[in-house]
């Protein structure tokens, strides 16, 4: 079954507006829900901004632009999503909040509901647990900017059925993306590999007394990612990646450890581009040779997490290198990467 008609997605930050976008650009009627009133009418400008850039960049006539600002509105509650065909959780990636909002998905949402997650890592399986209905929930991973990367990940939970599998497949493909099938894992695949890589920097940087600036025009240079750890931070919100490593260094140990200069910025809450403030850094620098070991650290802990997870089949070889392109934007996938450079994937950093 191919989805079409009517989406939900729930949670209106930066990922909820951006793929509520992405729905009503592929001709659904989107409804983005948040309990925050103005949490979501930031939510339903920021998604109509997109149609708005792509306009003047003269990607979308105006009369596309005006049928996709036409079909996004916005809801206080999921009992406005009981008619979707697919609903989407892009709530804070916290599980206490995730699984209300999943039990609330199993006392409103239709039978037939695809009902996913837009989690990052947290487990699809407990999700799936909370909502009742354990066999029609999946993870749907996009990434950010999520109206621009090509990447979806689709995360079976534990007792997820085929066929809900096969429709979430067909759910991205129908809005533009790419999906890569990974295997549950905390972090999934793309993730565990970038968010292993960043941290690993930060640590670096800290220890070395390099700053952020340098640190990222060393990576950006240093092999095939399009910009460094630091910058991505910001994109990404340093709460979501400080959130993300914590649970990761539960999970896996110590390598996947966020280190102070990722904790001192959310504890003054410099959370990157949706608050303003972050790192403070400069995309035009160039390299200098102090900062080349954080390069180093960056990509040996990238090859090295997407070696592993080559090894336990999170996702095959291939697929491994697929996701970090378009992904996260690399030129060349780690494992390929490293090949062509002579790094043995066995010999970088520990795992
Ligand atoms: N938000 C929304 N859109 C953005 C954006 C932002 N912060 N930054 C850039 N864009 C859009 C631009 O508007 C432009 O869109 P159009 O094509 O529609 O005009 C497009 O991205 C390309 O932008 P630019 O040409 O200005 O810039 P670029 O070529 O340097 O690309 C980039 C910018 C796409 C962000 C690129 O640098 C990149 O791929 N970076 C890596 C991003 C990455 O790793 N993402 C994954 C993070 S991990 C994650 O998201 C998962 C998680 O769970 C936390």
């Amino acid at each position: 079954m191919v989805e079409s008609g009517a989406l939900g997605v729930v949670g209106a930050g930066v990922m909820g507006s951006e793929i509520a976008f992405l729905g009503a650009a592929a001709g659904d009627h989107v409804t983005l829900v948040d309990t925050d009133p103005g949490a979501l009418a930031a939510g339903l400008d920021r998604a109509r901004a997109i149609a708005q850039r792509r306009l003047a960049k003269g990607r979308l006539t105006e009369d596309e632009a005006r049928g996709i600002e036409g079909r996004i509105r916005g809801a206080e509650s999921v009992s406005a999503l009981s008619d979707c065909a697919a609903v989407i959780e892009a709530v804070s990636e916290r599980m206490e909040v995730k699984l209300a909002v999943f039990e609330a998905f199993g006392e409103q949402l239709g039978a037939d509901t695809l009902v996913a997650s837009n989690t990052s890592g947290l487990s699809i399986t407990d999700l799936a647990q909370a909502a009742g209905r354990p066999q029609s929930v999946v993870g749907l991973h996009f990434f950010n900017p999520a109206s621009v990367m090509p990447l979806v990940e689709v995360i079976r939970g534990a007792q997820t059925t085929d066929a809900v599998v096969d429709r979430a497949v067909e759910l991205a493909k129908r809005y533009g993306k790419t999906p890569v099938r990974v295997r549950e894992c905390p972090g999934f695949l793309v993730n565990r590999v970038l968010v292993r890589a960043m941290v690993e920097a930060y640590r670096e940087a800290e220890s070395a007394g390099v700053d952020p600036t340098a640190a990222d025009a060393a990576v950006a240079h240093g092999g095939p990612a399009p910009m460094g750890p630091f910058a991505l931070g910001n994109l990404v919100g340093l709460d979501t990646l400080l959130s993300i490593s914590t649970q990761l260094e539960g999970a896996y140990g110590p390598r996947f450890s966020p280190g102070r200069l990722l904790a001192d910025m959310v504890e003054s809450g410099n959370l990157g581009a949706k608050s303003g403030g972050g790192f403070d850094v400069d995309p035009d620098a160039p390299p200098t040779k102090a900062a080349a070991p954080v390069s180093q650290r960056y990509y040996g802990a990238a090859i090295a997490e997407a070696a592993a997870c080559a090894r336990e089949q999170i996702a095959d070889r291939r697929d491994v290198d697929l996701a970090l392109q378009l992904g996260a934007g690399w030129e060349t996938g780690p494992l390929a990467w490293a090949a062509s450079q002579g790094i043995d994937e066995t010999d970088t950093a520990e795992v």
